[in-house]
């Protein structure tokens, strides 16, 4: 069977594989690919800290990374996301974000990601729909009276 993916550059095929950008046209793969940085981390490195300024969206190609916050350690693994919040905000950090072991990253900085969004709303919604159930989760823990222990403000 016929493959087109092979037909686009390494980057964007990468990209291709990640849910949230299998509904993108090759074109907008390819503008994706070509603003994003191929990163590795070693693990036990930090990938972002608590508290940083300034940053973009992470999306994971391969490996997994933790974060700790709201007193629970959530696990991302290859085709999700993290670093929308403080993209989102304008804030720094609201956590830090390890590599639990060698990860593959791309990252998307905000200055050609927040455009980007603008012009693909659908890619804008369904990353709504992943900080709605991050909320949801840790409002759903408070809610059952579960420690929502945090150094954090
Ligand atoms: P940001 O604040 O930019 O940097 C830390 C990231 O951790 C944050 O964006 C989110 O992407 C991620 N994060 C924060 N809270 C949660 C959560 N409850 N579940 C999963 N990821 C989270």
């Amino acid at each position: 069977m016929a493959n087109w993916d092979e037909d686009l550059p390494t980057e964007a095929a990468a990209l291709r594989s990640v849910p949230f950008f299998e509904g993108l046209t090759p074109e907008d793969l390819d503008r994706m690919a070509r603003i994003g940085h191929r990163r590795s981390f070693p693990a036990g490195a930090p990938m972002v800290s608590k508290d940083e300024i300034g940053g973009g969206l992470f999306i994971i190609l391969s490996g997994s990374a933790t974060v700790q916050t709201g007193g629970k350690t959530h696990t991302l693994g290859p085709g999700q996301f993290f670093g929308e919040m403080a993209l989102l905000a304008g804030k720094p950090r609201s956590a830090t974000v390890t590599a639990a072991e060698p990860v593959e990253a791309m990252t998307l900085e905000t200055m050609y990601f927040k455009p980007f969004l603008v012009k693909n709303p659908s890619v804008a919604v369904t990353i709504l729909g992943v900080v709605a159930e991050r909320l949801r989760e840790v409002q759903d823990r408070i809610d059952s009276g579960q420690p929502v222990t945090s150094n954090e403000t």
